[in-house]
C-alpha cells in the first residue's frame, strides 16, 4: 500500500500545482492515502477554510500544518470545524486543533501526526515525547503512523527518525522548503527523509520573491516578502508499506517543474 505526501504549498503557485498535479499523481501511483502540508498555502502565510477544502476535493486525506499555522487568522474560526486538518502536536497545552487524527481509508485506519522541531524554531514542548505519548494511543488502533516533522535541523530530524525507527510507518520532514536526496527506510522499517521539499514557485527564494530576500541580505533592512510569481514546482514523497504491521518498504521522491516534467 502507499501514502503520498505533499511538502509546503506556497501560495498561489503552490495551489495552482495542486489543483492541475494531485488528482494526476493520485491518478498514477493509486495512494490509499494522501496527505498535504498546507502551512504556506494562504499568500504564503497559513491556510484558510476555502484552502483546506480544496486540497480534500483535490484528493488529500490529511492536511497538516507548521510554524505558520496562526498566521492567517481565518484558522481560529475553522480549525476546530476541520477534521482533517493537524497542527503541530508539541504546541503548549490549551492550543486550538489537534495535533494528531486517525483517518480511516477502506477499512484501514492511518494516524497522521504533525510536529515541529525546537532547534532555530519557536520554544515548544518536547516533540520526541509528545511523539511517544501519541505513537501509544494511536497503537492501541493502527500500527500505520505517518510523522510530519516540520524542523529547521537536519540533525534534529535524524535524531527523530532514529527515535521513532520501527514505531512509525515514516517520519518526513517539512519546513526548510529544499527536497532532500536523503529518502530510506531505516532498519527497523521507518521511511525517512530530511526534507519532502515545498510545492510552488521554483525560481525564487523557499517560494518567495528573490529580490526582496537577496535585499535583506544585502542590507538587513525590514523587507516584506511577496510570493514568487514565477515558474512552478512541485515536491513530494511516495512511500510503500505493508498495511499488516505499519512498515515501510520502499520510498520514492517525486519532483515536478518545468525541467523535470510529469509522465502521466
Ligand atoms: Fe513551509
Ligand atoms: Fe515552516
Amino acid at each position: 500500500m502507499k501514502l503520498m505526501f505533499i511538502g509546503d504549498v506556497v501560495g498561489s503557485p503552490g495551489r495552482k500545482m495542486i489543483d492541475e498535479y494531485l488528482p494526476k499523481l493520485k491518478k498514477k501511483y493509486n495512494p490509499a492515502v494522501t496527505v498535504v502540508n498546507g502551512e504556506n498555502a494562504a499568500g504564503g502565510k497559513g491556510i484558510t477554510e476555502k484552502i483546506y477544502k480544496r486540497f480534500l476535493e483535490k484528493g488529500a486525506q490529511a492536511v497538516t500544518l507548521g510554524n505558520h499555522s496562526w498566521d492567517n487568522k481565518e484558522i481560529f474560526s475553522f480549525i476546530d470545524n476541520a477534521p482533517l486538518l493537524v497542527r503541530p502536536a508539541n504546541y503548549p497545552d490549551g492550543t486550538p486543533g489537534q495535533g494528531y487524527k486517525i483517518i480511516k481509508v477502506n477499512q484501514l485506519e492511518i494516524g497522521i501526526i504533525n510536529l515541529m522541531g525546537r532547534t532555530f524554531m519557536p520554544a515548544n514542548d518536547d516533540p520526541f515525547r509528545k511523539a511517544d505519548e501519541i505513537i501509544e494511543q494511536i497503537k492501541k488502533r493502527t500500527p500505520i503512523i505517518f510523522v510530519d516533522f516540520h524542523a529547521e535541523a537536519t540533525s534534529e530530524k535524524q535524531a527523530l527518525g532514529w527515535y521513532l525507527d520501527g514505531r512509525v510507518s515514516a517520519v518526513i520532514g517539512t519546513h526548510t522548503h529544499v527536497q532532500t536526496a536523503d529518502e530510506r527506510i531505516l532498519p527497523s522499517g521507518t521511511a525517512y527523509q530530511s526534507d519532502v521539499g515545498m510545492t510552488g514557485p521554483l525560481d525564487g527564494i523557499l517560494g518567495m520573491e528573490k529580490e526582496s530576500v537577496l535585499n535583506k541580505f544585502l542590507t538587513n533592512l525590514p523587507v516584506r516578502f511577496e510570493v514568487d510569481k514565477g515558474r512552478e514546482q512541485l515536491n513530494g514523497i511516495l512511500i510503500h508499506f505493508d498495511p499488516s504491521n505499519g512498515r515501510a518498504q520502499a520510498a520514492e521522491r517525486i519532483h515536478i517543474s518545468d525541467e523535470t516534467p510529469f509522465y502521466e
